[in-house]
């Protein structure tokens, strides 16, 4: 790691308790890129000045590091899968096996797009088989805005532009031009805070126990360290169910495959099935 990395790491750190030692250090370098030029200052060195003694430039890097954009039914070929060929299969095991209940963890959700656009395909599903099976949909993030914008479920016209009509009308109500999730889709789901780097818990807590059939953490592992991905795979694989699924990101789909314990489920797609029974 350069000096300059080193110092704002330690700025960061020491004067604003902010760990950004985990990010990725290309990341980490077009990232204070930008700072640079969005400060106008004209090198790190001012710059490091300028961030010991401002909060406001502390947050707003931090903010850019945590890039919180989403999208309802993001990657449309892996959400495709998970509607023709992940859900039926998960609800048939449900019916033979009796446990009545899909559990999903969807583990960097930002502003509750990803959790929604399953909770969508289940509930069409379910309700089109008149299955007694149910799901809930723990949704987590280290982000407390993110979250509080998740949970209210309001989205504006742009954010809502890539469902389909069926969806938009089946599932949100049109409040003055905000479209709001329907009160059953967001029964099911439900929102906490969790920070995939904990090193004290495995799954989150409000999840009591893991066992996930099927695990989303996409859109965020590009932006770590390796080692630091390595702890966050270590969670999603440990989650899981026997036979459950994981789901990434199509660019971080590399990442994963030909990982132990994990067997490609429709490449190119970046969807993958837990084959051991480890924990
Ligand atoms: C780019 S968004 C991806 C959102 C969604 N998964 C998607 O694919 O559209 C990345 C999210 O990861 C969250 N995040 C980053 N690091 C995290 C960590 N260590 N623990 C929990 N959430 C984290 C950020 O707060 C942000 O909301």
């Amino acid at each position: 790691m350069s000096k300059v990395l080193e110092d704002i790491t330690r700025i960061m750190r020491n004067t604003y308790g902010k760990d950004i030692y985990p990010f990725e250090e290309s990341f980490l370098r077009k990232t204070l890129e930008k700072r640079l030029s969005q400060t106008s200052l004209d090198n790190y060195s001012a710059y490091s000045d300028y961030l010991s003694e401002n909060s406001t430039e502390a947050d707003a890097l931090y903010r850019s590091l945590t890039i919180s954009f989403s999208e309802f039914f993001r990657n449309p070929l892996t959400f495709a899968l998970i509607e023709q060929l992940i859900i039926p299969v998960l609800v048939d095991e449900k019916v033979k096996s009796g446990r009545p209940e899909i559990r999903v963890w969807s583990a960097a959700c930002a502003t509750g797009q990803e959790p929604y656009s399953v909770a969508i395909l289940l509930d069409e599903q379910l309700t089109a088989r008149g299955s007694a099976v149910s799901y809930r949909i723990f949704a987590t993030d280290f982000s407390g805005p993110d979250l509080a914008v998740a949970r209210k479920g309001v989205y504006d016209f742009g954010a809502v532009r890539n469902l389909r009509v069926k969806h938009l009308h089946d599932y949100f109500s049109a409040w003055n031009e905000f479209h709001l999730i329907a009160t059953r889709i967001r029964a099911h789901v439900d929102f906490s805070r969790y920070d995939l780097l904990d090193e004290h818990s495995v799954s989150p807590p409000a999840s009591i126990f893991g066992d996930f059939d099927l695990v989303i953490l996409s859109n965020l592992l590009f932006y770590y360290k390796p080692e630091m991905r390595e702890i966050i795979l270590d969670k999603a694989y440990r989650s899981l169910s026997p036979n459950g699924y994981l789901v990434t990101g199509e660019a971080e789909r590399d990442m994963i495959t030909g990982r132990k314990g994990l067997r490609a489920v429709a490449p190119p797609a970046a969807i993958f099935q837990k084959t051991g029974r480890g924990r």
